[in-house]
């Protein structure tokens, strides 16, 4: 089993048997841990990558069987942030030091488009990068906040396993996902993708094929996180009976980052959401960036993917003094540069 490991940390490959059995043997989990940190530190260094994320909007017209912003989730109090609320968080996000924006939505139509580059516009004149996470759009929306400023787009694949998708996201199509991921490719955004761990009837094989396709589509970014049941959703009783998904979660992440040595990996909020130390261990096992929430209180308690949420009640400069004692604590140093991956050709 070690061997597998040694294999995957020389030539950043494995085959989906492999994977398999790394993901179902526990007793490699420090050592895969350990290597996917060497990896990491060889590839990508010590600094962390800090984003912001602003929660713009909650409306969503989807109906994900896992989340709280689903459409048919009525008890949830609804929210649209203006464009100048958004510029404003922006301003503030680069006062306190961020280099990075994440703009993150439910994904409806209540920005127009011509909402959209305004607010891309604006915050790109702040000399900040600007990543986007609103959904699935037209190839023409991609194309033209792309030429306002936007410069990375984070889509989650979710899964691999077209039918457990469908199932998972009545309405929406597997085959649309993949192409707006293959058009946000061809506009040169750095494209960010990912997956949730612990969906009902997902297999272990199906993870695989997910770590398989996050290399064969070469993504910049990709974020893993663990599922968390939600109690106003058809999955609220889909219960991780023994907390595996967080070591899951984490293990699908550090052999992504054996794979894919060189791109930029956070440590997802919703690990901290299951282990109040989630976000540093994950530093420790493969991940090399942090995105801490600016959006105000009151507006973050209404963006509820899943419960548990962290930082309810921590404004955003308390949220950035945090990170940067813990990242310190751990012999890592905050980035002060924009945190593009740079690629590395083998
Ligand atoms: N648990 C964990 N992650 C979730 N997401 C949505 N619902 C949940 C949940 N219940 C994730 C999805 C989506 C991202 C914005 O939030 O992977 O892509
Ligand atoms: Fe909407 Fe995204 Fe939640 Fe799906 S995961 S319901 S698209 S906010
Ligand atoms: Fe928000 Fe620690 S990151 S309080």
């Amino acid at each position: 089993m070690e061997n597998i490991i040694n294999k995957a940390k020389l030539n950043n490959n494995l085959n989906k048997n492999e994977i398999v059995s790394l993901l179902t043997n526990n007793e490699i989990n420090n050592y895969l841990f350990s290597n996917a940190d060497e990896v990491r530190k060889k590839f990508v260094g010590d600094e962390v990558h800090l984003r912001a994320l602003i929660e713009a909007s909650n409306i969503c017209k989807q109906n994900c069987l896992y989340c709280g912003l689903r459409r048919d989730n009525k008890l949830q109090e609804r929210y649209k942030l203006s464009s100048e609320k958004i510029i404003d968080l922006a301003k503030n996000a680069k006062d306190l030091g961020y280099k990075t924006i994440v703009l993150q939505s439910g994904e409806s139509n209540v920005y127009s488009l011509d909402e959209m580059l305004y607010i891309i516009t604006n915050i790109n004149k702040l000399d900040l990068a600007l990543t986007l996470s609103i959904g699935e759009k037209t190839k023409e929306e991609y194309q033209e906040y792309k030429k306002a400023g936007a410069n990375r787009y984070l889509l989650r694949i979710e899964t691999t396993d077209k039918i457990l998708y469908e199932k998972m996201n009545p309405e929406m199509s597997f085959e649309n996902r993949l192409k707006c991921l293959q058009i946000l490719k061809e506009l040169n955004y750095e494209v960010g993708t990912g997956c949730l761990v612990g969906l009902p009837e997902q297999s272990i094989e199906s993870l695989a094929e997910d770590i398989l396709f996050f290399k064969s589509i070469d993504a910049d970014m990709i974020g893993i996180g663990p599922f968390i049941p939600h109690e106003n959703t058809p999955l609220k009783d889909i219960k991780d009976k023994e907390n595996k998904n967080f070591e899951l979660a984490l293990k699908v992440m550090a052999i992504t980052r054996l794979l894919l040595p060189d791109i930029n990996i956070p440590a997802t909020t919703a690990m901290e959401t299951l282990n109040p130390n989630g976000r540093l261990i994950a530093l420790q096992s493969g991940a090399n960036v942090i995105m801490p929430n600016v959006t105000d209180n009151e507006y973050k308690k209404l963006y509820e993917l899943y419960p548990g949420k962290i930082c309810l009640n921590d404004n955003a400069s308390k949220c950035r003094h945090c990170i940067t004692n813990k990242i310190e604590s751990i012999n890592r140093k905050v980035s002060k540069s924009f945190g593009y991956r740079k690629k590395i050709n083998f």
